[in-house]
């Protein structure tokens, strides 16, 4: 199909109708910019989970997995600058009460071609003055000055029970600084040496101003965050070597090429010493896939000032003493969900004039391996055998009910790279047809050629 033609209502249609995403709370109208991952797409986000820890974790000896707790000591956040700054610039219309970001309005405004990555907030309001840019819903310019806004979701924890004392708790907006603080843990426990590397994946939590466009920005998402801790002379070097890892890791997950591309940042952190986005072409357009940061010694160094634990290491080579240096790989796992379903969706036109709906994932990320297919009702006891066997090995789709040219088009729709019908030789001499996603061109096997056959194509 010509892909420019697909949009982001299309994925949203077909996540709802084939059970990979529903909106959140859907029986009770919804939750704004929160999403359930059904019965297929669960499958396709654990695989994607699990492709990034078997190429980031398990692959490497240098790396270390943790899971730390969503809920942490509210001085980490005060560390880590969150409480202080983190926050967008946010402007209200105060004729239609809809709130925008100022840097997103002025980039939106100049169709991509003005950044206002290193605009103050003076600087912003003045472009949007002085070029009349009016709020995209309604037309008019009567904006509020720019304000910062946290987007850190608060609870409280009750320290007395009798709910008068309450203290503050954030849920965390970003996963890594449970890596930082496991730092001196991972190391005494592992026995690491520097340059080693703690990776982790789990819920973020953020109140973003401008959420939207289905799973690429949310409230509730999951990330995929790895900090390499190294000497500061050999962080330049990790830097690029993580830009090249995560971009080949993005195209083993089937996204082209010419698809992606890099972007550094204009404007670098304080702190910072080099950063860059890995950008995807999403149905919106190019946007941030991923990113990957030099930030120098500012995380070790600020949670050794807050927590007053000296995160400094000793090299027992050179018996040098020093603050590690962090680089950061950061991908969302909802965001890459989204680029993968875009990637792989298909419109092809068959020769009976038919269009089918197809997607061509990986067969490691498909949500089912293989469906198992009676021709008819009678033959479900064998085809329940068949499935019995094979699910011992992947996940299987089982599915008796329409013709067999519907069930194709049903399987074809959530990716899955093989279909198995049971016919009435089946009965006689023990094979099956198998049929191939991609090429539709179908085979006979022996039932107990199956599990090789699909083991040696599902691998990652
Ligand atoms: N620790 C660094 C960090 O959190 P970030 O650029 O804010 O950096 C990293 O986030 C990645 O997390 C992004 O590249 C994106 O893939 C994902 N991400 C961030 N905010 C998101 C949101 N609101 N919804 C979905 N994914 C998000």
């Amino acid at each position: 199909m010509d892909k420019s033609k697909l949009t982001m209502n299309t994925l949203v249609n077909l996540c709802k109708n084939r059970g990979f995403v529903f909106q959140g709370s859907d029986i009770y109208g919804g939750f704004a910019n929160t999403w359930d991952f059904g019965p297929v797409g669960v499958e396709l986000k654990n695989n994607i989970k699990r492709a990034w820890w078997k190429r980031f974790v398990q692959e490497d000896p240098d790396t270390y997995g943790v899971d730390a707790a969503i809920l942490m000591n509210p001085r980490v956040w005060e560390a880590s600058g969150h409480v202080q700054n983190f926050g967008d610039p946010k402007m209200d219309c105060k004729n239609c009460k809809t709130r925008h970001r100022a840097d997103t309005i002025i980039e939106n405004f100049s169709k991509g071609t003005v950044s206002a990555e290193g605009m103050t907030d003076a600087e912003m309001e003045k472009y949007i003055e002085e070029h009349d840019v009016k709020c995209p819903n309604c037309g008019k310019r009567d904006w509020t000055p720019i304000r910062k806004f946290n987007p850190m979701f608060t609870t409280s924890r009750n320290m007395v029970g009798d709910g008068d004392q309450k203290d503050i708790v954030y849920l965390r907006p970003e996963t890594c600084q449970g890596e930082y603080v496991n730092f001196a843990n991972v190391r005494g426990s592992a026995r690491a040496k520097v340059p080693f590397a703690i990776a982790q994946i789990g819920k973020s939590f953020r109140n973003e101003i401008t959420p939207g466009n289905f799973l690429f920005r949310t409230i509730e998402f999951e990330q995929m965050e790895l900090q390499m801790f190294c000497h500061f002379n050999d962080a330049m070097k990790f830097y690029e070597s993580y830009k090249e890892k995560a971009l080949n890791f993005v195209v083993d997950l089937g996204l082209s090429r010419e698809n992606l591309r890099f972007h550094d940042h204009d404007k670098l952190a304080h702190y910072a010493k080099a950063a860059c986005d890995i950008q995807y072409k999403f149905p919106i357009g190019w946007q941030e896939l991923n990113g990957i940061h030099n930030r120098g010694n500012w995380d070790l160094s600020r949670h050794t000032e807050y927590s007053g634990k000296n995160m400094e290491y000793m090299d027992p080579f050179t018996n040098e003493k020093f603050m590690p240096n962090v680089v950061e790989y950061s991908i969302g796992a909802d965001r890459l969900f989204l680029a993968i379903l875009s990637e792989a969706y298909d419109e092809e036109v068959l020769e009976n004039g038919e269009t089918r709906v197809v997607l061509h994932l990986k067969p490691f990320l498909a949500p089912y391996k293989v469906a198992i297919l009676p021709l008819q009702k009678n033959l479900s006891e064998k085809a329940k055998e068949v499935y019995a066997k094979l699910s011992k090995h992947f996940m299987c789709d089982y599915d008796e009910a329409g013709s067999i040219g519907k069930r194709y088009r049903r399987e074809d729709e959530i990716g899955t790279p093989y279909c198995v019908t049971i016919d009435f030789d089946t009965l006689e001499d023990d094979t099956v047809t198998i049929r191939d996603r991609d090429t539709m061109q179908q085979i006979r096997l022996k039932v107990d050629e199956l599990e090789k056959y699909i083991s040696e194509k599902i691998n990652f």
